[in-house]
C-alpha cells in the first residue's frame, strides 16, 4: 500500500518541535494511511528503503512504542539467544548487539556515523537481534512475510509519557513541559514513533493469528521476571536452567543496568548534554517503576486519561495494570 507522510498542523506538535533542542523548526508528520508519527522526510526517504530490507528467518525483532521497557526486553533476550555470555554483555556495547533500525537521522552511539542504521543490520552476523519502534504495518516486508520471530513489550500509557517526558529532556533537550506533551499525546499527534494506541494495537490486534509474535508487558517484568524471562526462552526455543534464570535476574535488575553504561546510554546523553546545555539531571534509566505518573498527573490530566483509554478500549481485551 502506498504511504504517504502528512504534516501535523497542530499547535501543541509545533511547539512541541520549537521546544525541543532535536527539532526546532522542523515538524511532525503523519505516515497515512497507517498513522505513525515521524519526523519529517521519514517516508521520502527511509519508508521504502525500511520496506525492502531483508530479514531472516533465524533473526529476532524486538518492537515497541518508546519508553515501554524495550531495552530491558533488549538485554534479556540478547544473553538469552547467546548462551548468557555475561561477560561479552558487559563489555559491549547492546547498541551494537541489538542495533536500532531506523532513519539515517538517528545517531546509533557507539556504530560508526558514517554507517547507517540499514549497512549496519544488513552486515551484522547472524543470527540477528533488532530493534524498532516501528508499528505493525511499517515493518519490512520480509519481516511480515517470511513469519520472523517478534517480541512486543506493553507498558501503561502514563507511565511511558511519563518516561518520556525525561527521555525527551535528557536526549532531545525538549525545554517544554508536561501540559504540552501530554496534550500532544492525548490528541494521538505524538510525541515521535507514536501515536501510543495505534501503536500498541497494532501488535495487540494481531496477536492470536501471529504465532511468531510474543507481547509482554513491563509490569510483569515488574511483578515476576523470573516468569516472564521463562516465557521468552521458551518463544525462543532457548533452554535455561534455574539458576541461570537468577543471574539472568541479577544481570538485568534495575540497579545493575542502571550501573552498567554498556545499556545506560550514560556517556551518550552526557556528549548531547554538553551540546544542549539546559543542565537537566535525568538518566535513560531513570526511576524504573510503575505508577510513577501519579507523582506527575493532577487530578484533571488522569480524568482525560481515563476517558481517552476508555475510548481507545473500548473494543479490545487490552487491560493496563497502572501500578506495581
Ligand atoms: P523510567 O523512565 O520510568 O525510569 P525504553 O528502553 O523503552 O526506552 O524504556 C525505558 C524505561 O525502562 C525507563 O523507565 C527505564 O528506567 C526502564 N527500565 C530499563 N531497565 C529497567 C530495569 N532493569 N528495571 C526496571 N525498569 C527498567
Amino acid at each position: 500500500m502506498e504511504v504517504i507522510e502528512e504534516l501535523i498542523k497542530d499547535k501543541d506538535a509545533k511547539k512541541f518541535c520549537n521546544e525541543s533542542h532535536s527539532w526546532k523548526n522542523e515538524h511532525l508528520v503523519i505516515a497515512k494511511p497507517y498513522g505513525q508519527i515521524f519526523r519529517e522526510g521519514y517516508v521520502a526517504n527511509f519508508h521504502q528503503k525500511i520496506q525492502n530490507v531483508t530479514c531472516y528467518e533465524d533473526d529476532v525483532w524486538i518492537t515497541s512504542h518508546p519508553k515501554s521497557g524495550t531495552r530491558w526486553t533488549q538485554e534479556i533476550v540478547w544473553c538469552l539467544k547467546n548462551n548468557m555470555d555475561l561477560e561479552k554483555a558487559l563489555s559491549t556495547n547492546l547498541n551494537v548487539r541489538i542495533p536500532m533500525l531506523c532513519d539515517d537521522f538517528f545517531a546509533n552511539d557507539y556504530v560508526d556515523p558514517q554507517v547507517s542504521s540499514f549497512e549496519f543490520v544488513k552486515n551484522m552476523e547472524r543470527p540477528r537481534i533488532v530493534h524498532t519502534h516501528l508499528m505493525y504495518d511499517m515493518l519490512p516486508r520480509d519481516l511480515l512475510e517470511k513469519k520472523i520471530k517478534m517480541i512486543y513489550v506493553i507498558r501503561n500509557p502514563r507511565d511511558v509519557i511519563i518516561s518520556y517526558l525525561n527521555h525527551l529532556r535528557i536526549l532531545h533537550g525538549y525545554e517544554g513541559d508536561l501540559q504540552t506533551l501530554l496534550d500532544l499525546f492525548l490528541k494521538d499527534l505524538g510525541p515521535h514513533w507514536g501515536p501510543y494506541f495505534k501503536h500498541v494495537l497494532s501488535y495487540w490486534n494481531k496477536k492470536s493469528e501471529l504465532p511468531n509474535l510474543l507481547i509482554t508487558r513491563y509490569e510483569e517484568m515488574q511483578a515476576d521476571l523470573p516468569k516472564v524471562i521463562k516465557r521468552i526462552a521458551s518463544f525462543l526455543e532457548v533452554t535455561i536452567s534455574d539458576e541461570d534464570v537468577l543471574r539472568l535476574c541479577d544481570h538485568v535488575s534495575f540497579e545493575k543496568m542502571k550501573a552498567n553504561p554498556m545499556v545506560n546510554k550514560d556517556e551518550s546523553f552526557e556528549e548531547r548534554k554538553k551540546a544542549m546545555n539546559n543542565g537537566y539531571a535525568g538518566k535513560f534509566i531513570n526511576k524504573g517503576k510503575s505508577g510513577t505518573w501519579k507523582e506527575y498527573l493532577t487530578d484533571e490530566m488522569v480524568q482525560r486519561f481515563e476517558q481517552w483509554e476508555e475510548k481507545w478500549l473500548k473494543d479490545t481485551d487490552l487491560k493496563f495494570v497502572y501500578e506495581v
